[in-house]
């Protein structure tokens, strides 16, 4: 007899464990909508301006956030920088 493996449990497998290991999923979003398409896919940085920003913690994003010279301002909720510095700690080098 063949043993069939339930479809639905193998689908949340695989999400589940396509995110890299610590990976903050709502940090990881939330650099994706706003911040990729000028800091790259990880915020290694953009081909000139854009500084490299991986491992950037609450200080220096609140700063940022603040709006810089060709960097725009964010409202961002304490807890969304909490979730993108920590989604930053982990593409860091
Ligand atoms: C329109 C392009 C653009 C977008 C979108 C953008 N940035 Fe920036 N960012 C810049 C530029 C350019 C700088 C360099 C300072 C300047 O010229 O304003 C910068 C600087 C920064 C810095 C300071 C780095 C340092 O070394 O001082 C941080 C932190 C940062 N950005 C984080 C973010 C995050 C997080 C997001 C998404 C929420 C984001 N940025 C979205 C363009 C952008």
């Amino acid at each position: 007899m063949t043993r069939i493996v339930p479809f639905p449990l193998a689908l949340i497998v695989t999400v589940l464990t396509t995110h890299p290991a610590g990976a903050d999923p709502v940090g990881a979003a939330l650099f994706q909508q706003n911040c990729a398409r000028c800091h790259g896919a990880e915020g290694a940085g953009g081909d000139a301006a854009e500084p490299d920003i991986r491992g950037a913690g609450v200080t220096a994003l609140s700063r940022a956030f603040g709006g810089l010279n060709r960097m725009p301002s964010f409202a961002f909720s304490e807890s969304q920088v909490r979730a993108l510095a920590e989604y930053l700690s982990t593409v860091a080098d």
